[in-house]
C-alpha cells in the first residue's frame, strides 16, 4: 500500500471512508484506480466536499444524527491525522497488553486482532465533530457534551457500510460504555448480559490513553494520577476489578511514566 497525495486523484477515482490498517494505524482512507491506498489529507476543498457529499449519500444514518444535531457535514482531517498517529495507535498498544495479560488467566471469547482493531477505530467518529468542540479549552456544556458523545455511534455508522467485522462495529459503537450500563449509547443487548470482555478492555485502553495525553484542557496526567483515577470507577461499578489489575500490570511493565 501507498499514501499519496489525493490532488492527482480524478472524481470517478474517490472512494472514502474505506478503514485500513497501514504501518500499525488506521486511517480514513479512499482507493485510486490503481488500488493504492491514499490517506485524505485535506487541502483540497473542492475534493473534500465531493467526498462529503458521497459519503453522505452511502450513509443516510450518519446524514440522520447530523441533521438531528445541527451539524455541518465536514471532515475534520487535522483531528483524523492526530488521533490515527497517537491517541487511536496507543490505546490499541494499552489494549493488545491488556488482552495479553488477560488471556493468561482465562479464555477471552474474542480474538486479540479485533481487539486491536477495534482500538485502532474508535474514536473515527470524531472526524464528524465540529473542532470548536473538540478542541474547547473549557469544559462542555450540556449541548456540546450530546454532540460530543454522538462520536461513537457516528464512527460505527461510517464503519458500517465499509465491510468492516460485526465484532469491531460493536467494539466501536460501545467504547464509552461502562460495566454497570451507566456510559453511553445504551447497550442495545439483553438486560442481564454483562458487557463482553473486548468492550471493557477497549474503554478502559481508551480511558487510560486519553488521562496520559495532554488536553487543551487539562496537562498530562501521571501513571500513579491515571490509576487512581480509574480505581474510583472500578469502586463506582464501572470497571470490573480484574479488567483494572490487568491494566495496573500492563503500566507498571510498560509504561515509563514520562
Ligand atoms: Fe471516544
Ligand atoms: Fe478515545
Amino acid at each position: 500500500m501507498f499514501l499519496v497525495h489525493p490532488k492527482r486523484e480524478s472524481k470517478k477515482e474517490i472512494k472514502l471512508f474505506g478503514a485500513v490498517q497501514i504501518c500499525d494505524t488506521a486511517f480514513l482512507v479512499y482507493k485510486n484506480s490503481e488500488g493504492n491506498i491514499v490517506l485524505k489529507s485535506g487541502g483540497d476543498e473542492k475534493l473534500q466536499k465531493r467526498a462529503v457529499k458521497n459519503m453522505l449519500k452511502k450513509n443516510p444514518a450518519v446524514k440522520q444524527l447530523l441533521n438531528k444535531y445541527k451539524i455541518k457535514p465536514s471532515i475534520n482531517t487535522k483531528t483524523l491525522k492526530e488521533l490515527a498517529g497517537g491517541h487511536m495507535n496507543e490505546t490499541c498498544n494499552i489494549a493488545k497488553g491488556v488482552y495479553e495479560i488477560l488471556a493468561g488467566s482465562c479464555e477471552p471469547e474474542i480474538d486479540e486482532a479485533t481487539v486491536k482493531e477495534a482500538s485502532m477505530l474508535h474514536d473515527l467518529g470524531k472526524v464528524l465533530i465540529p473542532s470548536k468542540i473538540l478542541n474547547k479549552p473549557a469544559r462542555l456544556n450540556k449541548k456540546e457534551r450530546e454532540i460530543m458523545n454522538i462520536h461513537s455511534t457516528l464512527g460505527y455508522e461510517l464503519l458500517k457500510t465499509q465491510g468492516v467485522r460485526e465484532e469491531i462495529l460493536e467494539l466501536v459503537k460501545y467504547h464509552h460504555q461502562n460495566l454497570n450500563k451507566s456510559g453511553y449509547p445504551e447497550f442495545e443487548h439483553e438486560f442481564s448480559q454483562n458487557l463482553p470482555l473486548g468492550m471493557q478492555i477497549v474503554s478502559i485502553a481508551d480511558k487510560y490513553s486519553a488521562l496520559r495525553e495532554a488536553r487543551v484542557y487539562r496537562r498530562k496526567l501521571s501513571r500513579i494520577e491515571s490509576l487512581l483515577i480509574l480505581y474510583k470507577e472500578v469502586r463506582e461499578g464501572k470497571i470490573h476489578c480484574s479488567v483494572y489489575e490487568a491494566l495496573v500490570k500492563y503500566a507498571s511493565l510498560y509504561d515509563s511514566d514520562v
